[in-house]
């Protein structure tokens, strides 16, 4: 049986689509591949918090939530988001990818909602999210990447209105690099009665008056809604929050099979991303000068001639097409200690292969400047310019 696997990877290596961990003994000298948006991960307090967490409760959960798993810890931080989040509760996974392909399967349950319900999908959402689709079976429609024109008539066309209808989408994303027009989202779910879910996975910790999410900068209230978020990205840590009502979480707990029948996640994680999320708070400053140092890249990548997507978030895609060519860009960029990272299919679209840039909240304008100056020089030689 093993060869059937080999054959699938050899025939990945013949498309050069074979995947490999990536070598960790390259010297990086600037790190713009990381998801620790705010160097949270090595924050002194940070660490102290899961060592502490470590001693008092020890290093394992020891069980599901629901059986020996619990403790006041968990609860205080879930009271602590559902506060921030604005919403009446929130409940803790292990992960980001746990939480939305386990919860958005069972709130597409076709026995729980007494008929089968139509999703109308953003067509670049996460994996994770595809997959929760594909294990509820449910009925799908996908509209166009953040296109709410297309969303809207998409709903029109198939009578979402007179069936249990949902409406998927990231607010932050994570490859495109852009904002969810989440106001006439909200307004559009809210005309066609649908139950919206919404991934913060990189909205998290940078987006919002206080940084606790894109969700709170628009009143949710009026329309049946599920917000995901995780703590492995700008919260420096691991695991992932999903914030709702109370009735929700009552439902979660009793339904979704990825909380019931997993471990709880472990004190460390609990204690050093309830300490960053805190902390999260009190870092306006440090959000806008990552947002001021994003704008300065991509305003001189887009001057340089390349083409960039997105605007308005840390995530900076350079869309280079190839595949080869994205390859080699990403490896020369490498060998003078610059770490970004190359997305290629299926990750992103065919022809759509890209160098995604995560500025982080420790990269200064002339780190800037001398990243967006090796991108030139290696595209366009010396000049650094296109003709
Ligand atoms: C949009 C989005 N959702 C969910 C996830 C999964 O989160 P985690 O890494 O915590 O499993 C990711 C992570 O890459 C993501 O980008």
């Amino acid at each position: 049986m093993y060869q059937f696997y080999e054959e699938y990877c050899l025939a990945q290596a013949e498309k050069n689509r074979l995947r490999a961990l990536p070598q960790i003994d390259a010297t990086v000298v600037h790190d713009f591949s990381s998801n620790d948006y705010l160097g949270l991960s090595m924050h002194a307090d940070v660490i102290d918090a899961a060592a502490e967490a470590a001693r008092h409760w020890g290093v394992g959960s020891t069980g599901s939530r629901l059986l020996s798993g619990n403790n006041r810890l968990t609860e205080a931080f879930e009271a602590q988001i559902a506060q921030d989040k604005e919403t009446e509760a929130a409940l803790i996974f292990c992960s980001g990818y746990q939480a939305n392909m386990t919860v958005l399967a069972s709130l597409l349950h076709k026995r729980v909602l007494n008929a089968p319900p139509l999703v109308f999908f953003d067509r670049l959402n996460h994996s994770s999210l595809y997959n929760a689709l594909f294990l509820s079976g449910a009925e799908y429609v996908l509209f166009e990447h953040n296109d709410m024109d297309d969303l809207q008539c998409q709903l029109e066309k198939h009578g979402a209105a007179s069936r249990p209808a949902f409406i998927v989408a990231e607010t932050v994303h994570g490859m495109e690099g852009d904002l969810l027009p989440l106001a006439d989202m909200a307004a559009i779910a809210a005309d066609y009665n649908c139950f919206l879910y919404l991934d913060e996975a990189h909205a998290t910790g940078l987006y919002g008056p206080r940084g606790y999410g894109l969700s709170t900068t628009v009143d949710l209230s009026p329309i049946p809604h599920l917000v995901m978020g995780t703590f492995s990205k700008a919260i420096g840590g691991a695991g992932a929050y999903i914030a709702c009502t109370e009735g929700l979480k009552k439902f979660v707990l009793n339904r979704t099979a990825g909380f019931i029948y997993s471990t709880a996640p472990s004190p460390m994680s609990v204690a050093a991303a309830a300490r960053a999320w805190e902390m999260v708070g009190t870092l306006g400053e440090q959000r806008q000068r990552l947002f001021a140092t994003s704008s300065l890249l991509r305003q001189r990548l887009r001057e340089a001639g390349l083409t960039v997507l997105g605007d308005g978030t840390n995530l900076v895609p350079v869309c280079l097409g190839p595949e080869a060519e994205t390859l080699a860009l990403k490896s020369a960029l490498l060998d003078e200690g610059i770490l970004v990272s190359a997305i290629r299919p299926p990750t992103v679209p065919t022809g759509t292969s890209r160098l995604r840039i995560a500025v982080n909240a420790g990269h200064d304008d002339e780190t800037i400047v001398s990243l967006s100056d090796a991108i030139g020089r290696h595209m366009f030689g010396a000049s650094g310019r296109s003709a």
